[in-house]
């Protein structure tokens, strides 16, 4: 067997290969995707599984510890994470500096890197105790911060967390509750916001977990590496998509709905447009992906139980995926829909402003990187990450005095 790391470091060689096409950066054992199946497996359970009969702490805890646990298992973990669910109370302050109208995710990416200033008797990154504890710390403080983040822009107060409540039940109260006015759960939509939050949970070496992985790697804290998952997840290529997907299918309504499914259609197979279709394609997916085929069923059971089920931004999209499918342009691509096609429409039945859904896959997000996390610095072969590169630029020269130039 020949060590290629050793093979390569002796001779000078090493591959180039831009967005890593082709490039495995690490063994794991957490997600495994099938891309020309449209398989998406969490630990070896099928993601269809996991959303239609687990919730989302369970799958936490399969995703952090390998294994779903029982019931005694589960309700340790719950305690945990509920007992962190309040976030430092300086933490409004700094809050309060940001404008009112920054997006969420400007908001998040500051929050959570500040949490290493509030929690910094847990950032050794490579003592397990830390860890496990920022583990538990973040989960369970993500959907009080994307609250406060949501409160803050609409001039409201800050809900705190009720613990009484599970997990996603909190959340939703505290985006919607408010002083006046208690927020009365309603299981379709709780169960809806839930079944987000584990599609997103993981999704092995995509763009903002690799972005945590090589963070990370320089033995910077969890917060720090969370926060740079953040940044990274924002982007209208990765986890802005579910943003940008809605936006688009507004645009579409606005020009005329179904009627102009053809033009826009026109427009994105046009390479001079610049136009893409949102919430379609994927780099790993060369099929329908699993986790969108659950979104748009979620679609359903939300738009039905809120009375929406004529909500025309869904039938837009529906007609728009079914001419996308038969058209030479995508099928020759294998371009199909992915998770953030149908997600949006469900967070915007639900109640949130589209302007938070990237902060919501961020939430979500949070328990994969961390699981990533973990299993990179327990590895004991684990190196920082440091890519080469092919220079492209000018040869030795020597520096002419400023007159000379
Ligand atoms: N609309 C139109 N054309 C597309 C789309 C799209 N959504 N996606 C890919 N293509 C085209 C490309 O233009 C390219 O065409 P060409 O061969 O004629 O040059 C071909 O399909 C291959 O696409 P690449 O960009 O090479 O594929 P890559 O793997 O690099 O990109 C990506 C994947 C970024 C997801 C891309 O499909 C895309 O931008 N999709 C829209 C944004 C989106 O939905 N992102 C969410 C991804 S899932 C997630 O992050 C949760």
């Amino acid at each position: 067997v020949i060590d290629i790391r050793k093979l390569y470091a002796q001779t000078g060689m090493f591959t180039y290969d831009p967005g890593f096409m082709s490039t495995g950066s690490c063994q794991s054992a957490i997600t495994y995707i099938d891309g020309d199946k449209g398989e998406l497996l969490y630990r070896g359970y099928p993601i269809e599984q996991l959303a239609t009969q687990c919730d989302y702490l369970e799958t936490c805890y399969l995703l952090l510890y390998g294994e779903l646990p029982n019931d005694v298992q589960k309700k340790d973990f719950v305690g945990r994470v509920t007992n962190h669910t309040m976030v430092n109370e300086q933490m409004q302050f700094f809050l309060r500096g940001f404008r009112r109208d920054a997006h969420p995710m400007a908001v998040m990416t500051g929050l959570v890197g500040a949490l290493s200033a509030f929690y910094h008797d847990s950032t050794d990154i490579n003592n397990p105790e830390h860890r496990e504890i920022s583990a538990i710390r973040l989960i369970a403080k993500m959907p009080t911060l994307v609250s406060m983040a949501y409160k803050y822009s609409m001039g409201q107060p800050y809900m705190y967390p009720k613990n009484k409540l599970g997990y996603t039940s909190n959340f939703m109260h505290m985006m919607f509750a408010t002083p006046c006015e208690e927020y009365e759960p309603n299981d379709v939509l709780v169960r809806a916001m839930d079944r987000i939050f584990i599609l997103h949970a993981d999704h092995e070496q995509n763009a903002s977990t690799s972005t945590v992985r090589l963070c990370g790697s320089s033995g910077t804290n969890p917060f720090a590496a969370i926060a740079a998952g953040v940044a990274c997840l924002w982007g209208p290529a990765h986890g802005g998509a579910n943003e940008a997907a809605l936006n688009m299918l507004e645009d579409i309504q606005r020009m005329g709905g179904v009627a102009k499914i053809g033009e826009f259609v026109a427009k994105v197979k046009d390479k001079n447009s610049n136009v893409k279709l949102m919430g379609f394609g994927h780099r790993v997916y060369k099929n329908y992906d699993p986790r969108a085929k659950l979104m748009r069923e979620t679609c359903h059971e939300v738009l039905d139980a809120l009375g929406l089920h004529n909500d025309p931004l869904f039938k837009l999209a529906m007609a728009l995926e079914k001419v996308a499918l038969e058209d030479e342009y995508f099928v020759s691509r294998k371009l199909y829909p992915n998770v953030d096609f149908y997600s949006g429409i469900v967070q915007r039945a639900i109640g949130i402003p589209v302007s938070l859904f990237t902060a919501i896959f961020a939430l979500a997000r949070t328990v994969g990187w961390i699981a990533q996390l973990n299993e990179m610095i327990s590895d004991p072969e684990y190196k920082i990450g440091r890519p080469r590169q092919l220079y492209t630029g000018a040869t030795r020269r020597d520096v002419q005095a400023i007159g000379q130039r």
